[in-house]
Formats: structure tokens, sequence, C-alpha cells
């Protein structure tokens, strides 16, 4: 069936008004998931329910604005109540086509406060899931106004584990993930991932609480009262007000994943579907692709990243690198450290970044060129080190200048600690405040312009924007492999078997994978890579990301060819992917299906325990028969003493057979289902 006829089979309800009673509740297309709302003791509360079961308790929602009490809410004056079921096509993505059946719910709130007098909440509720959101829509079009605090609290009922860590430390969201009894969260980033506590033993309920559409509006974390109540705390401007906003508006999606398992949460596409559809009308200058750059070399301290004798940017250096992928079939190289401004402490000093100007040695004209003939684009690098004025200053030109040239893709980076960005009037600014999720969309927007497709580091987190601005193809905003080059502890082996049930839940990450030399001559297993080579295949296919790197030094893939062919078989840009197991910290299995092709790929990882996983098939089309080309761990692997030995081997096999996965500590396994007949 073809797109088209899809969108035609839609079914669309009428709203239908109905009379406002005490209590209005709804229920998701298939009765899995209801919502009441109600009002009692001047609090607005919403009541989430899974078949039948309490899964979140009564809890407060609304916003207040400066100048205002804090609103007691009276009842609900109206509601409305509609249905959709319609499925869209995504220009790139883990998914071709996106299903959206949700019923909807609007409740009018009455509020004794002017600003609160007539609020609406809109609530989207899936099968797997809910958001909701808030619409002040008869706020005056000039009338200025400042949320002091948005009321919204979580309450799982139950007790539930959580992996977390704490939230506005200088790092930003480059921390290791902690597993705590939930109620031991003090102050968490979203999305947040909930399990309940047997949930292991008897597949209890995993949550994930999140956000959807951030845009101009300040990020959400979740504070923790210790009794498993968490309330929705935003980044601040400096003056403590929370968002600036003008006239009527509406607050991005607060977003409640609700599954049986941990797959579940990972297989949810609410995330997208609470997003507007793309504002850029051609996508195809849009592209998904995998790339080598000038990048592990200075993370090694082989080459730096400002000029002198070892700088990296070299015209030289870039054309190497460019002959290169042009030989193994990459699309892009990044190069980072080509631009005046890296000179001395470069984090302290952001303001003196050029994005136009190249160091002398480094020939962009060249470069470029040399690269158009060998079909290898070159990827721009921003770092901005947090200053970001400086940056908005010369926006416009740096990416006039990159698509002139025929750059299509700009790394950025906001390497500061969190807090102490500042803004032109000298005040300092949360790396996701609103602040920062205006300027996030800025840039994705000028670069739009400009035929240009973003990936940015130390970002403002993923909130499903993609969908809106498909040129904001990936990000970070989690610890990635650089950490492994010199992190002190670097990730160990939990980190990649956490990241797709909690950083992932938001969106793409550019986690850097393929090393290759994960131990890069350290002697201390905590100061190295703390993986086998299989499992830096397989995040190629368990990480999800419309562009990966391959991240490791061209000599080092000279000396792997083995591992090497199947970075190079893999693509980034997927017909559709599936959870087939997983538990949270402790092991996956995905696979997915090349867009618009018929073989699929798997990644597995487990953690740093060994582990054998019995993986049926059945997910290949049925009586076909394929080449199963198997990468994994070798005899004795074991991230500690042995992270190099890979045995690859190819298997026919169908969608009758099983697939025993034999993963060595802190292991992993990779494998391309190449379709025969
Ligand atoms: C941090 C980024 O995550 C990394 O990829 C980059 O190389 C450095 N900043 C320098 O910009
Ligand atoms: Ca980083």
């Amino acid at each position: 069936m073809s797109f088209r006829t899809l969108a035609l089979l839609t079914v669309l309800a009428l709203p239908t008004i109905a009379q406002a009673a005490e209590r209005e509740c709804a229920q998701s297309p298939g009765k899995v998931i209801e919502v009441c709302v109600f009002t009692r003791d001047g609090q607005a509360l919403y009541a989430v329910s899974k078949g039948g079961k309490p899964v979140l308790a009564a809890a407060p929602m609304g916003l207040t604005f400066a100048g205002e009490a804090q609103a007691r809410y009276t009842g609900i004056t109206a509601a409305k109540r509609s249905a959709s079921d319609t499925t869209w096509e995504q220009p790139w993505g883990e998914q071709r086509l996106i299903r959206d059946n949700h019923s909807e719910l609007t409740v009018s709130l009455a509020g004794d406060t002017p600003l609160n007098k007539s609020v609406d909440v809109v609530f989207r509720l899936f099968d797997d899931g809910l958001g909701f959101r808030y619409a002040y829509a008869a706020i005056p079009a000039d009338q200025a106004v400042a949320v002091t605090d948005d009321r919204t609290e979580f309450k799982p009922v139950g007790a539930y584990d959580a992996w977390w860590y704490e939230a506005l430390g200088q790092e930003r969201d480059e921390y290791l993930y902690k597993q705590t009894d939930a109620r031991r969260i003090t102050l968490a980033e979203t999305p947040l991932t909930l399990r309940q506590n047997n949930g292991r033993e008897t597949g209890g309920l995993h949550l994930s609480i999140h956000e959807a559409a951030l845009v101009d509006f300040p990020s959400m974390l979740l504070a923790g009262d210790g009794a498993g109540t968490y309330k929705a705390r935003l980044m601040p401007w400096a003056d403590g007000t929370l968002a600036r906003k003008t006239g009527a508006f509406a607050t991005p999606w607060r977003t409640v994943l609700i599954g049986d398992s941990a797959g579940a949460l990972a297989d949810s596409r609410i995330e997208l579907n609470l997003n507007e559809p793309s504002k850029i009308a051609d996508t195809s200058w849009i592209k998904p692709g995998k790339y080598v750059g000038i990048w592990w070399e200075m993370h090694l301290q082989k080459s730096t990243w400002g000029s002198g004798p070892i700088h990296g940017a070299t015209t030289q250096n870039a054309k190497r690198y460019i002959d290169f992928a042009a030989k193994y079939g990459f699309d892009g190289v990044l190069v980072e450290g080509w631009n005046k401004g890296w000179d001395g402490d470069w984090i302290a000093n952001g303001d003196k970044f050029s994005f136009t100007e190249a160091y002398p040695d480094f020939d962009i004209k060249a470069i470029t060129d040399y690269g158009k003939a060998k079909g290898v684009k070159l990827i721009g690098h921003n770092e901005t080190a947090g200053a970001v004025p400086n940056y908005e200053a010369q926006l416009e030109d740096a990416m006039k200048l990159y698509e002139s040239v025929g750059v299509s893709q700009v790394k950025t980076g906001y390497v500061r600690h969190s807090g102490t960005i500042l803004d032109q009037d000298g005040q300092p600014q949360w790396f996701a405040g609103q602040y920062m999720v205006r300027h996030n969309l800025h840039v994705a927007e000028v670069a739009a312009r400009h035929h240009i497709s973003i990936d940015a580091h130390e970002p403002v987190k993923d909130t499903g924007l993609r969908r809106t601005w498909p040129n904001m193809l990936s990000r970070e905003g989690a610890r990635g492999q650089e950490f492994n080059a010199w992190g002190d502890p670097t990730n160990p082996p939990e980190h990649t078997v956490i990241l797709p049930f909690t950083r992932m839940l938001a969106g793409p990450m550019d986690f850097t994978p393929g090393i290759m030399d994960v131990v890069h001559g350290k002697t201390e297993l905590t100061r190295r890579g703390q993986s086998t080579i299989a499992v830096q295949l397989a995040l190629y296919v368990v990480l999800y990301s419309p562009i990966h790197m391959a991240a490791d030094l061209p000599e080092n893939y000279e000396a792997r060819p083995d591992a090497f062919q199947f970075i190079r078989d893999v693509p980034t840009d997927w017909e559709t992917s599936k959870t087939l197991q997983g538990q949270v910290g402790d092991y996956i299995v995905v696979a997915r299906q090349p867009r618009g092709g018929k073989d699929w790929f798997l990644g597995a990882l487990t953690d740093e325990q060994p582990r054998k996983l019995n993986q049926k098939l059945d997910f290949l089309a049925t009586g076909k028969r394929y080449e199963a080309q198997i990468y994994r761990d070798g005899p004795w692997a074991d991230f500690r003493t042995n992270p190099g030995a890979l045995t690859v081997e190819k298997k026919i096999v169908t969608a009758k057979d099983s697939l025993d996965l034999d993963m060595a500590a802190g292991g992993g396994a990779a494998v391309r289902f190449k379709i025969l007949d």
C-alpha cells in the first residue's frame, strides 16, 4: 500500500463539545490508557491508568505567573473530544512511515487569577502513553507575561527504580547514569526512565517522563520530593523567572510513555507524533550518511585543534581523510580546529572564535574542490564555547560561506559549564533555558535557509523537533565516545545498554561509534574504551542516528579490515526498527531494515556480564533465504583483557531460524542479513 493510499484511509472523527462535568475522562484509541481530569481543593488534577490499573495518581497541573498568586482552579468549564488516525512519512528516520493514532481531550479550567481565568489542557492519548500541554489562549496579543512556576507533577503509583543523574551539573548532560530507588531522585534530567521494582521478574511497568516540541520555553527537569512525586522544574532566566512570553501561547507537551517492557519505550513514536509537521517544504537536500573526520586524533592528543606544529586541520590532512572517505564509501569528512580562535584557553575565550576565517594552513576552497572531485563533502564545525552572542553575530555569514563551498552539514558545540553561558547583556544562562532553546532553533532556521543540517553537541535536549526541522539531524546530549579517549572514568559497559532506554528516547544521538583500537595505548581499564570491538560495530545499529561517524583513525581501520567491513556496509536510514529484547542497563537486541532495502541489520549489546541470548529471526521475510554475516566476540574476548577478539562468520538463515548471540563480558554482536532470493 502506498503512503498516499494510507493517508486516504485516515479516519478523522469530528470534534464533539460536551457539557462540562466535574470530572472528564478519556481513553486512548485501543482503550488501553485512560486519563481523568478534575478539580479539588483549588487544584486542577489529572490521573492516568492503564488497563484499568492506576499508573499516575492524581497530580497538579497549571502555571503560575509573575504578579499573580498561585491560581485556585474552581472547575472545568468545557470539554472537547476528538480522535485522529493518520500515517505520515519521515524524510529520514528510524522508521519511514509513522502511525499517529490518538484520541484528544481538551478541558477548559476556570481559575481565580486574571491569567489563569481560562486555561485549556490538551491531552493526547495513545495506546502507549500520553502527552498534555497547557494553552493560554486568552492572553491579549501584546501582553508580556512571565511564568514563575510550572505546577505539573508526576506521581507514579507504587515503587520504582530510576536511571538518572543529578541535573544542572557543570557538564550538562554528560554524566553516567545511576540506578536507584526512584524516591532518591533529587533533580533529574528528562527523559527520566522508571521501572516498577519487580519489573524484571514480572514484566512490570516501564515509564519515561519527558517533553515534546520544546519551542520558546525553558527545558523541564524533575524534582523529587523523597516520596515518589516528581515536580516540573524549569531552567530559569537569571532573574529567576522561568519563561517569558507575549500573548497567547501553548507550552511544550509533557509526555509519559507507559510500556510493559523496556523495548516498548524504545519503540514508541509519541515523541515524534507530538511535534508539528515539517516546516521545510523541500527536504531533498537533507541527507543522512556516514562520516569520518579529523577528530579522534585530537581527543587522543596526537594533533591539536589550535595552530602549531601538530595542527590537525591542515589542507594536507583533510585531503588524506577525503581520500580515505572516498576509498571506503563515506559521505563526509568532519574537520575540527579549522577556524581561528582555538589558540590558548578556547573555552574561556569563546568570543574570539571566527566562523568564517580559517587558519592559514587550511585552504577551505582547495579542500572542498578536492572533495567534490571525489564525491566527499566537508562537514563544518562551529565550536562556540558557549559564546552565543559571538556565534549569532556571525551565523548568517558563516552559513552563507559554507553553502557557497558545498558544505551541507555543520557540527556545533557549546563546551562551557552549565549555567555560565553569557547572553548579550552579560547575564548567565542555563544550557537549555528559554534563551538557549531559542538559540538552538534560530541556528536550525538560519542553517535551513542555506541548506545546511545541524549536529549539535552540548545541545538542548532533543524533544522530537526533527519532525518540524528535519535539518536537525542529530545531537549529542549524553556521554559519548569522546569520554573513552580522556574520561576519568571512561564509559563502563552498562552505559550503552542504559542509553537506548533513557537518552535515546528523546531522539538520535551522535555518539561517534567505531573505535577499533579501544585500548589506545592506555594501561588502566577506566582510562580507555571499555568494550569489545563487536560492541563498536553493534552501536551503529543499537544507537539510532541518521548520521554516524566512523570515529577511529584511518590507519586503525586499515589494520582491522574484518571489523571495518560491517561499518562500511551498515546504513543510517531505516525503513523500520524493532527492539527485540532488552532490560535497562543489562542488554539489548535491535533489528533495523534499511530504507528501501530488503536486508536487515541487527545489533546486540550486553553489560559487564557475559550473556547468551537466543534471538528468533521471525522479523525476516518468510520464505526468503538470507546470508547472515555475523560479527561476534571471538574466543576469550573480554572488554578487560581481550577487547579486540572478533569472529566473523557466515550462515544461511530463514525467518524460521533463531540465532544464538553469545556475548563476552562488555561484548556484543552485529549482524547483516543479506537477502539471497
Ligand atoms: C565537545 C564535543 O562533544 C566534541 O565532539 C568536540 O570535539 C569538542 N567539544 C571540541 O569542539
Ligand atoms: Ca561533548
